[in-house]
């Protein structure tokens, strides 16, 4: 049979399935996963574990296993419900503290943590089942005030050095673990496809034999040997084509071919699961493969995705984890009912607010037959896998020595060599860097004294907005640096560049970038122009203050994305993408000043040449793989700067 007719068969079953009515479960022919690479998971089967694992499951009721694969947000639900409700796991999404409080100390989150523990061991379980906690470690553990912030995956793409990232990996989970979690919702292995996507800083790149390169190192780096007093249990996601989707639509729906979704977005998850990652995040968007006629639909109600390919032909043996309400996505389903996502092959269920609801309904689900309680024991064992491996049930994480050691949090040296090597020099004429130890600078820019510009989002909230520079407890700014490596006397600041005189000083540094944004607000809606002057005319009005104007100016640009900036570059005598650098720009300014580093960063992305192109086959201005160093002083001229439409054209 071809694999179109038994991909229409299957379809047409799939149909058959949902006219059945919204609560049926969707069982979808299991089609033939042969064309993914096999893989097996390259953890042993402890057989010991395997049957301490049945055993409590078979002593479990229903209500117990429903509540074990429950993932409440910390802000909706209280000790006692973590008890009364057999809660499995919490987690703190972007912008959620203890007792709601930003500044929040480590102590404070290590004592939520020892909290939850009580409170999972005060049930009425035969078995006490530890409860694990799931935190976004984005760039370092990123809620944390006090934290060090590394540069965001976009930046790291550009140093190429897995090395570093599994060194940051191994730093952040002691970040992480000093605050009594174990379990972080990273490394994304998203290949960005679409400089429009909200979410476009969180790839690596667009390279993705790069991203699976990383994806494993900040595995390695996260998990270590899983049970040690440093280790955190990883998470690769979001599973899968996050990063395709069309138009690059956060959460939307991603056409690729079976072949471009096999060789390109599913490259990060064989590296990751090679190298013994222990969850799985599924991904909001939805898979069409427009070419072949075969509509897969929502990830998360995905079988064959999540179950037939993850599961089966991957060999993936630790658990999959939906992404925040990302059930309610399923046709038929909302936030806290949904039988077709548990049956697709969700472990463990992120209901952040209505999760009573949600064990209501799945333990009825059960009852009715709608989710065999089979699936319900494969899910719990899969939890409770995961929990064993990472030594939950012999240790509780106030256990670890590094637990509530706020030393932890300051890992400022790695943080700034990774900006050093983060950051690409994309043009340099007249040998306008490096600065010059003595010489009097002028900096301008709104971005040149703002932490939450130089860190992005997941950033303290979740959106990286509502901070102030003393939110951050621990960081520098370009300014700040600046001002200590030249010297305070040698630094003048204007934001605007107006009323100063520029032909005073040696040169002019311009700080410019995005502000803030994370997931869906990041996107920028075709057909929208992507052109960073007219997203934020006054980073254009401060550089056209002072260019020109008889000092040379080094332009340091921060972004999410690649941008086009030829406007701006025509403006500036040298241009650093500095991507999103996080809390030590003390990294730049070691570039910047002459003699001790180089510019070493080179593009993980196709760097645009007009307002409309988007990705790796538009209209590039520098191809993924270029940067300058002060060795390579190859003058970049003036660029050409096309009409930028009103609206791009279909593409
Ligand atoms: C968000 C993100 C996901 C994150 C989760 C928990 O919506 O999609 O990456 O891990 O919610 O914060």
């Amino acid at each position: 049979m071809s694999w179109k007719k038994f991909a229409s068969l299957a379809a047409l079953s799939l149909v058959a399935a949902c006219a059945a009515g919204p609560m049926a479960p969707v069982q979808q022919a299991g089609l033939d996963p042969s064309d993914w690479p096999a893989h097996r998971s390259p953890t042993p089967v402890d057989q010991a574990m395997e049957t301490r694992i049945a055993n409590i499951v078979a002593g479990m009721t229903l209500e117990q296993k429903i509540g074990q694969i429950t993932q409440p947000d910390i802000r909706w639900i209280t000790l006692d419900e973590v008890a009364q409700y057999y809660i499995g796991s919490v987690l703190n999404g972007g912008g959620a503290w203890p007792n709601n409080n930003k500044r929040s100390t480590v102590q404070d989150w290590a004592n939520q943590s020892a909290a939850y523990h009580a409170a999972a061991m005060r049930s009425d379980m035969a078995v006490k089942i530890p409860l694990i906690w799931g935190t976004d470690a984005v760039h370092g553990h990123s809620n944390v005030s006090g934290a060090t912030l590394f540069p965001h995956n976009i930046g790291l793409g550009a140093a190429n050095d897995p090395a570093l990232v599994e060194r940051i990996g191994r730093a952040t989970a002691q970040q992480v673990r000093a605050t009594g979690i174990t379990w972080v919702f990273a490394p994304t292995v998203a290949v960005g496809e679409n400089r429009r996507w909200g979410r476009s800083y969180e790839s690596y790149s667009s390279d993705p034999a790069l991203v699976g390169r990383y994806g494993a190192a900040l595995v390695r780096g996260l998990q270590g040997r899983l049970t040690g007093d440093g280790d955190v249990v990883a998470t690769a996601k979001h599973f899968l084509g996050d990063g395709g989707t069309f138009n690059g639509v956060d959460q939307g729906e991603n056409r690729a071919t079976r072949a471009h979704m096999i060789a390109v977005h599913g490259a990060g998850y064989y590296a990751a699961l090679d190298a013994g990652v222990q969850t799985v995040m599924a991904s909001y968007n939805s898979w069409n493969d427009v070419a072949a006629g075969r509509d897969y639909g929502k990830m998360h109600g995905s079988r064959e995705l999540l179950t037939d390919v993850l599961k089966g032909r991957l060999g993936f043996d630790g658990l999959v984890v939906s992404d925040w309400n990302g059930i309610e996505q399923v046709p038929g389903c909302t936030k806290d009912h949904c039988p077709q996502a548990i049956n697709a092959g969700i472990d463990v269920v992120m209901v952040p607010e209505d999760w009573k609801a949600f064990i209501a309904n799945t333990v009825a689900d059960v009852r009715a037959g709608r989710i065999a309680e089979s699936r319900i024991d494969d899910a719990v064992t899969r939890i409770l896998r995961v929990k064993m491996r990472s030594g939950l049930f012999q240790h509780q994480p106030a256990e670890s020595r590094i637990n509530g050691q706020a030393s932890a949090l300051d890992v400022r040296a790695l943080a700034r060599e990774a900006v050093r090597k983060s950051v690409v020099l994309l043009k340099n004429d007249n040998a306008a860097l490096p600065l010059r130890a003595g010489q009097r600078v002028l900096v301008v820019g709104s971005s040149a004294d703002s932490l939450s510009n130089q860190t992005g989002g997941w950033s303290l909230t979740w959106q990286g907005t509502e901070n102030v520079n003393a939110d951050f407890a621990t960081g520098q700014t370009l300014l700040a640096a600046l001002r200590e490596q030249l010297g305070e006397a040698n630094v003048t600041y204007s934001v605007d560049g107006r009323g100063v005189d520029p032909s005073q000083f040696s040169a002019v540094v311009a700080v410019l970038g995005e502000t803030p944004y994370a997931e869906y607000n990041g996107d920028v809606r075709f057909p929208a122009p992507l052109q960073h002057s007219t997203l934020h005319p006054a980073d254009l009005a401060a550089l056209q203050a002072v260019a020109g104007k008889g000092a040379p100016v080094v332009t340091v640009f921060y972004s999410g994305r690649p941008a086009y900036t030829n406007d701006l570059m025509n403006l500036s005598d040298a241009f650093v993408a500095a991507f999103l650098p996080g809390t030590e720009a003390s990294g730049l300014a070691d570039v910047m000043l002459g003699g001790r580093y180089d510019f070493t960063g080179r593009l993980s992305f196709a760097w645009p040449g007009s307002a409309c192109s988007t990705g790796e086959d538009g209209v590039v201005q520098f191809a993924r793989g270029y940067g300058l160093g002060y060795a390579q002083a190859r003058s970049v001229g003036a660029l050409p700067t096309p009409a930028t439409p009103m609206t791009c054209p279909v593409g």
